[in-house]
């Protein structure tokens, strides 16, 4: 069944469409106040129904600095809103003393967006999920006696109320709204609570009641939206979250039907394989819930969940990742990817894809679409007006292409796609057709580069000698250590002070004791909440376990020596970010809960409930290591660098490489811990981990309904190697980095990389549909025909060299293109003359460019080019 399911499960992943009756165009700035409101059918911006094009930049995600270009790419790319969440426990993480310096700057990102002339959704929550640690909230609350999350619970509800208040305040000191002339037109309170809620009983309907009119008392001027509440009081709009939202009615007359979606996402944990998702099955997706409007009398869709709509995902800096086991870059295969950079041809395919919809508007928005099948899994659906006519012509099968007759004209359809004819005759967009360039960019490992300022700094190898290190000691060591009888659970300890939590005991042994096992070995037993455990046995790391981001929990079992007389037993304890949902996530522990046992063929030695001694954090962490930018005596620089040991603390000077991009790390040789340039953490980093052998494949094919185990690469690699450090992390002259090792590493073998834009590739069909600004322009299909078009990424940038042109049956993918049966002897030449020395060029891929060197098959130009 491709039918309603398989769409609806794939409908509008990145983007967020309202439709408008007006075919005004938005300002190019939001100035004059606005009034926004909704009527059954759509959200009214002064009055007029629109369709915008919504996707999400979560700006701690990134820094001030990339946001300016994250938004104007954003734009390029065809989006009208910015969505962000509100990170409240970023914000506010001791009670009334709030933050908003730096990628904190939440008035200043609403502004930048403002400033490129876009909307912006402000998702306060202040529950957000997001794969966010603790999922947004401050672990703090967790400490509020009688609290209860997500219910109507009174000290709950305090918190909430003020810090929504605290946001909605702030934004209208600052005239954000779109009622001041700002330009957050619409703003979400809770998330995503019609997944959970069943779980709360009776008191979730009074909460979600309180939560509503609390938000509406706020009073901003634009509507608040409640994802996924069913019952959502009005006036807030509520949406739908499931397979089939066809049964899905708003609980008011007066409310437009919205449509969101129960999705896993593609995030990418610690211990995974890489997922990604093709853009044509997402143009795919996003079409067909165009096309499925037919079926509906009235829809839009305003905020299907966070995770579906993420435009740019960007960095899980510090401690920021959700989990357990989010991992530190949160790229998201989206169109615009972590560093920043133009995703190709995926940014490309959906800017086109957007356009479509956007000349398809007048039809639209005006009228009621009329869907007939042409054939098994074949359906066509019109909006036609007196003035205005758009048709999606759709083939389900996920194998066979198929040709219709439509209007009595034929027409060829990919299998699995959607072609759009803005005038009901010609196709300007066809889902599986990517008429966008490609590029194969990479992160170039540099091997040296040039220094800036400190003579010292030569290589970007990481020699030995330049390093320093620090031993953090095993066990106790800081005197704010306490003693407790039993095993406590990690969160309520350490309130996520550190993700690191020691328990220490000891036993004494005499050699007879029935626990053990020859007299000097004994089977441990640890049974942990999660997420990873290092065993220390008389100061030797002698164990580890670990959970997954499926179950964080384990239980390690481990032979361990012991020798007569007093055993120290060290337990390290490490959470990989909180919980971020899923019913009571916050209550969802860590940590050594026991039992802890010492088991040997005659007896059991239970040391769970024997006192232990805790220490919260590490003594480095404490002396704040990766800050000090002078030599604290604490460094030593020997000649020889510690390597392979758990529980060290390392440091270096670099001299950044050249440029202004941003740059990544490649963390081969170390084994897990955390990160710090110039004394901001790049994260989390685990390169160790790796992701399963199977599980991927080599070609993912977008036909057939997505989900987000079908298209995965990297297996059996590390799940993260490379990490991100933003421009504005880096300084002229030395930089320090800061590493500590939890495990066991080696410093040396790390190195630099920068993005460097290969090739630039496109492959075009002769049964491609015509760029769709040839078609705007000339209004007349027939006259431009299918294109080829290649652009160097920046302006000062030429073609220099043609890599591979082929004009016939080329095949492979952009930088291992290879010449079919078929293949024109003119291509090349042709191609040369049309783009060398030029930065952009464009081809007609037709036999009347090329000659026709195999009749009656389809023809397709392969180009590949240098940029200099
Ligand atoms: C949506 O997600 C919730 C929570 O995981 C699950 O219980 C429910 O079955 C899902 N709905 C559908 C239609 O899959
Ligand atoms: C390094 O500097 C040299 C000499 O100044 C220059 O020729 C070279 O291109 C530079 N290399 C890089 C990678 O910038
Ligand atoms: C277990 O106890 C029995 C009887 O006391 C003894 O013979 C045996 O050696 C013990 N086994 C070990 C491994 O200590
Ligand atoms: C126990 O000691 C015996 C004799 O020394 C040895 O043969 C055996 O391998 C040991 N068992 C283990 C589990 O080490
Ligand atoms: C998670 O792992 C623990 C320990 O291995 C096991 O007891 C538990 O049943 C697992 N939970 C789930 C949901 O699989
Ligand atoms: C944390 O402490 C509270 C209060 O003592 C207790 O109710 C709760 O069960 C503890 N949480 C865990 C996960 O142990
Ligand atoms: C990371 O560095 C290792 C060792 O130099 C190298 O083999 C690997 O290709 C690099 N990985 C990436 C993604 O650059
Ligand atoms: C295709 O044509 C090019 C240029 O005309 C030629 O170099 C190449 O060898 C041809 N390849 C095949 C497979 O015919």
């Amino acid at each position: 069944m491709i039918g309603a399911g398989a769409a609806s499960r794939m409908l509008v992943f990145l983007f967020l469409f309202f439709i408008r009756f007006s075919d005004s165009e938005i300002a190019a700035g939001v100035v004059a106040s606005s009034s926004v409101g909704y009527d059954h059918r759509a959200l009214l911006i002064d009055g007029a129904r629109r369709i915008l094009v919504s996707g999400s930049i979560h700006y701690p995600r990134s820094t001030p600095e990339m946001w300016r270009d994250l938004i104007q790419k954003s734009k390029d790319g065809g989006l009208d809103v910015i969505e962000t969440y509100v990170f409240w426990n970023l914000h506010e993480p001791v009670r009334n003393q709030y933050d908003f310096e730096g990628r904190k700057d939440l008035v200043k990102f609403v502004k930048t967006v403002a400033e490129a002339g876009l909307y912006v959704h402000l998702r306060i929550g202040p529950y957000i999920g997001a794969e966010w640690n603790y999922g947004g909230f401050p672990v703090r609350l967790h400490f509020i006696p009688g609290i209860k999350f997500r219910t109507d619970n009174e000290p709950f509800k305090a918190e909430m109320q003020r810090f929504t208040a605290k946001i909605v305040d702030m934004m209208k000191q600052e005239n954000l709204y779109a009622s001041q002339g700002g330009p957050i037109i619409l703003s979400q309170i809770e998330n995503e609570y019609g997944n959970v809620d069943w779980a709360y009983g009776p008191a979730a309907k009074s909460y979600v009641s309180w939560a509503a009119s609390m938000a509406v008392s706020l009073d901003t001027g634009v509507p608040w939206v409640m994802g996924q509440q069913v019952d959502a009081p009005d006036p807030v709009i509520n949406t739908c979250n499931d397979y089939y939202c066809d049964q899905f009615a708003p609980n008011s007359k007066n409310k437009p039907k919205m449509w969101t979606e129960n999705w896993t996402g593609w995030f990418l944990p610690f211990g995974g394989a890489v997922p990604y998702r093709p853009v044509e099955d997402i143009a795919y997706a996003v079409a067909r819930f165009f096309q499925r409007g037919g079926t509906f009398q009235n829809y839009y869709v305003v905020s299907p969940l966070s995770r579906l709509l993420i435009y740019h995902g960007g960095t899980n800096f510090g401690h920021s990742s959700g989990g357990p086991f989010i991992a530190t870059s949160y790229d998201y295969d989206a169109p615009i990817d972590e560093y920043g950079f133009i995703r190709q041809p995926k940014w490309g395919h959906l800017r086109d894809l957007h356009k479509a919809i956007k000349l398809c508007e007048a039809a639209l928005v005006a009228t009621d679409p009329t869907s007939s099948s042409l054939g098994p899994n074949l359906e066509a659906t019109v909006y036609k007006t007196a003035g205005a006519c758009a048709a999606f012509l759709a083939n389900r099968d996920n194998q066979y292409d198929a040709t219709v007759t439509f209007n009595g004209k034929l027409y060829h359809l990919p299998a699995w796609s959607v072609s759009i004819l803005s005038d009901c005759r010609n196709v300007v967009f066809n889902t599986a057709q990517i008429n966008s360039q490609t590029s194969s960019t990479e992160m170039r490992h540099l091997n040296s580069y040039n220094q800036t300022s400190d003579d010292s700094l030569d290589s970007s190898e990481m020699p030995q000698s330049q390093w320093s290190y620090a031993i953090e000691p095993v066990g106790i060591s800081k005197a704010d250590a306490f003693t407790k009888t039993g095993l406590l659970e990690q969160i309520n300890t350490t309130a996520d002070a550190s993700d690191y939590l020691w328990y220490s005991t000891s036993i004494e042994i005499t050699g007879d004791e029935p626990f053990l096992l020859n007299g000097t070995q004994s089977n441990l037993l640890v049974k942990s909440l999660g997420h990873v455990l290092r065993v220390f046995v008389n100061g030797k790391l002698s164990a580890s376990g670990m959970g997954n981001s499926y179950n964080a929990s384990f239980s390690l079992q481990k032979l361990i020596m012991l020798a007569p007389g007093k055993n120290a037993i060290d337990l390290l304890s490490a959470t990989v970010g909180l919980q971020d949902y899923g019913p009571f996530f916050d209550l969802w522990g860590a940590g050594v809960t026991g039992p802890v046992k010492l088991n040997g063929p005659n007896g059991t030695l239970d040391l769970s409930s024997k006192p232990w001694t805790y220490q919260i954090g590490l003594k480095g962490e404490d002396s704040r290591l990766y800050e000090t930018s002078d030599d604290s005596s604490e460094w030593v620089s020997d000649s020889t660098l510690p390597t392979n040991q758990p529980l060290i603390w390392y440091k270096t000077k670099f001299a950044a490489p050249e440029g202004d991009g941003p740059i990544a790390i490649n963390f081969t040789g170390m084994g897990k811990g955390e990160g710090w340039v110039n004394g901001q953490s790049i994260g989390r980093f685990w390169p160790t981990y790796q992701a399963p052998q199977n599980g991927c494949v080599t070609f993912c094919s977008y036909k057939g309904s997505f989900s987000s185990d079908k298209c995965l690469k990297n297996c059996g690699k590390p799940s993260q190697i490379l990490y991100h450090v933003p421009r504005s992390f880096l300084r002229w002259g030395s930089n320090d980095l800061v590493l500590f090792e939890e495990v066991g590493g080696d410093p040396t073998k790390m190195s630099f990389a920068v993005r460097e834009i290969g090739s630039l590739c496109a492959h075009v069909s002769e049964l491609h549909p015509a760029p769709l600004d040839a078609f705007i322009t000339t209004q007349k299909r027939g006259k431009s025909g299918p294109m080829l078009r290649l652009e160097c990424p920046s302006a000062n940038q030429l073609i220099s060299k043609i890599k591979f042109a082929s004009f016939g049956t080329p095949h492979g993918a952009c930088g291992s293109y290879s010449h079919g049966k078929c293949n024109s002897s003119t291509a090349l030449t042709v191609v040369q003359e049309a783009c060398i020395g030029a930065r952009s060029c464009s081809i007609r891929v037709s036999t009347e460019m090329f000659g026709d060197p195999c009749r009656g098959v389809t023809k397709s130009l392969a180009v590949e080019v240098a940029c200099l």
